[in-house]
């Protein structure tokens, strides 16, 4: 890697732009965007928009913009070599050339002493597992790790005695105080000794999500307390922070789904019976950091925390954080196991597959504990459980979800249908008001449809003549974002191509655009003060609001069939309906958090 090009790219791979302007402001997710205050001029309200697809940031108030470089050498106030050694010392890069300041060199080196510290007290632990002391790895193996698994997590296994991985360091030639900073290490009470945070246990490195180590867990081999400990906070490692796994499970992302977990033994048992998209919030409370790392590699959480009281109390605190950033949440029933390692072990992977496409949405989750709670053979429970009840459907948003909620529960507990009704509307309770709300959405569209197509034309009119605008548009619109098959085309030429220059009419004609289409684009009068902003926001919010319209059609022919078509498997027609309604809740969120 000695070419300079080859040495930027390396350098923004491993900078991600979220991460790094996170670092300097505070930001809100906006999709698959962020947005923040801009940090180069003073406003109010947050203009300044951040790409995770891109790698690119844009204010559309300033104009401020570009990548992640651009972003630190605007920040720091530094040259673009400067900002390059900043980002690759960050990254571990070495290059030699640019200076920047003694400060932020210190800070630098030192973490960076502390990365290659844990990386090699991982490679020690990983290595004394396989000494003559065998203790560390026979457990594992009999906890049903085979050791493709061991070594992909790189467990490994702290020795019983109190100096060898403090005297291995320090022959390394790490000094002593660095050592007590990363958390490894320990001074003793009389201060005359340093000896091992860990010491005859087995050690699970944890990663941040680019994969560095930054602390450890260690477990012990028998039934004493404490079960784990693990690193102190150090410079590297905030436990609030970091979700155990998410540098592997951000790879392997399905179905716009994380799993999450408590501890680290449910992640690596899930991962080696092939469950990939699993992390570990590891034993805290959930906590918002955390719930706002998810939403930034999925939409779905589906929270399976141990199912025992405190796993049941973790879960009702979780789904309150994980609700606040807008994600589609589900809880995974384990029935009478302990956990999803415990489970999966014992019934295996198709089992817990069936698992997972049975997990259960928030409101069902809340219904079955108060189902728990109540006796509804006693008069006074079942009127105490309907009245809870309600108050939980009531903050369900679309009707077809209540419809659902309320003739399930009317059936699991012989409460009628119009009692629980009454109870959440009491007099204005109307029947069929889900119709109602296909029809007039779907009014809705239709008249929108035109005004939509005109400020599609209006933002390639500008894409098309007004080159210094075109990343912007770049940056805050995908393809499908766009209505018309033409204005794809030019989308799909101008990227492919990487065309810089203006796009005459010559050049769209050769690539096959309707004349008709041309003379739209070409009629289109863009007066001055025209707000570029405004339209592109007018196409995001259409387009959620296209996929939306697409889920409440489909909720619509199911609806039909299940009343028209007595032979359908009702349960799955209810699950795709129910998933259906989380999903245009979610979508009509998104929609509203364009500002
Ligand atoms: N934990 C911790 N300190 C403890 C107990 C637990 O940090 N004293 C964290 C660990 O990250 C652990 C997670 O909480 O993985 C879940 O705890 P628990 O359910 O008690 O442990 P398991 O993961 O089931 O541990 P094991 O299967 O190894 O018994
Ligand atoms: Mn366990």
């Amino acid at each position: 890697m000695n070419d300079m090009h080859d040495i930027i790219e390396e350098i923004k791979l491993r900078n991600d732009i979220v991460d790094i302007i996170s670092s300097y402001i505070q930001i809100k997710s906006a999709g698959l965007n962020y947005k923040a205050l801009c940090p180069f001029h003073s406003e109010k309200t947050p203009s300044f928009s951040i790409s995770t697809q891109k790698q690119m940031y844009k204010c559309f108030g300033c104009g401020e913009g570009g990548d992640v470089i651009n972003f630190v050498m605007k920040m720091e106030n530094i040259d673009f070599m400067e900002a390059l050694e900043f980002l690759a010392q960050r990254a571990s890069i070495e290059i030699k050339k640019g200076k920047i300041s003694e400060e932020s060199k210190k800070d630098i080196n030192k973490k960076q002493n502390l990365y290659q510290i844990n990386l090699d007290a991982a490679r020690y632990f990983f290595k004394s597992m396989h000494s003559l002391d065998n203790s560390g790895y026979n457990y594992l193996k009999n906890r049903g790790l085979d050791d493709k698994i061991i070594k992909y997590f790189g467990l490994g296994y702290a020795k019983n005695d109190w100096n060898d991985l403090n005297n291995y360091l320090l022959q390394k030639g790490y000094d002593q105080q660095s050592l007590i900073d990363s958390g490894l290490v320990i001074q003793t009470k009389n201060k005359k000794n340093y000896i091992n945070r860990f010491k005859n246990r087995v050690m699970f490195p944890i990663f941040d999500q680019r994969g560095k180590v930054i602390a450890f867990g260690g477990r012990v081999l028998d039934d004493s307390l404490p079960k784990y400990l693990n690193s102190s906070e150090t410079m590297l490692f905030n436990k609030r922070k970091n979700l155990y796994g998410l540098n592997f499970a951000k790879k392997n992302i399905k179905n716009d789904t994380l799993i999450i977990v408590e501890g680290y033994m449910d992640v690596i048992s899930l991962f080696q019976y092939g469950i990939k998209n699993v992390v570990a919030s590891l034993g805290t409370a959930l906590t918002i950091e955390q719930a706002k790392l998810i939403k930034k590699y999925a939409n779905k959480v589906i929270v399976a925390y141990d199912n025992d009281e405190a796993g049941i109390n973790a879960t009702l605190k979780a789904v309150e954080i994980l609700n606040g950033v807008s994600l589609n949440i589900k809880i995974l029933n384990l029935g009478k196991s302990k956990d999803p390692d415990e489970y999966i072990r014992a019934e295996g992977l198709n089992k817990f597959s069936i698992l997972l496409k049975n997990s259960i949405p928030l409101i069902q989750f809340k219904i079955n504990i108060l189902k728990q709670k109540y006796n509804l053979n006693n008069d006074q429970d079942r009127l105490l459980f309907t009245k809870n009840i309600a108050s939980v459907i009531k903050n369900i948003k679309s009707p077809i979800e209540v419809e659902y909620y309320v003739n399930k529960i009317s059936k699991e507990t012989d409460i009628s249908v119009d009692a629980i009704n009454s109870e959440i509307y009491g007099k204005y309770y109307k029947k069929d008001e889900h119709k109602k709300e296909f029809k007039k959405k779907i009014e809705e569209i239709k008249i929108e449809k035109n005004g939509i197509e005109i400020a599609e034309k209006q933002i390639i009119h500008i894409f098309l003549n007004n080159i210094k605008y075109r990343n912007d548009i770049l940056m805050k619109l995908d393809i499908d974002d766009f209505i018309l098959k033409e204005s794809k085309e030019i989308l799909n030429y101008i990227i492919k191509s990487n065309e810089l220059d203006i796009i005459t009419i010559d050049k769209m004609k050769k690539i096959g655009i309707s004349e008709e289409y041309i003379q739209d684009i070409s009629d289109i009068n863009i007066d001055s003060n025209i707000n570029l902003n405004e339209i592109i926001k007018t196409l995001q919010k259409n387009s959620l609001k296209r996929k939306r319209n697409y889920l409440l059609k489909r909720q619509h022919e199911l609806q039909r069939k299940k009343e028209n078509d007595k032979n359908i498997e009702a349960s799955e027609v209810d699950r795709e309906l129910l998933d259906i309604a989380m999903e245009i809740i979610r979508l009509e969120k998104e929609m509203k958090n364009i500002l």
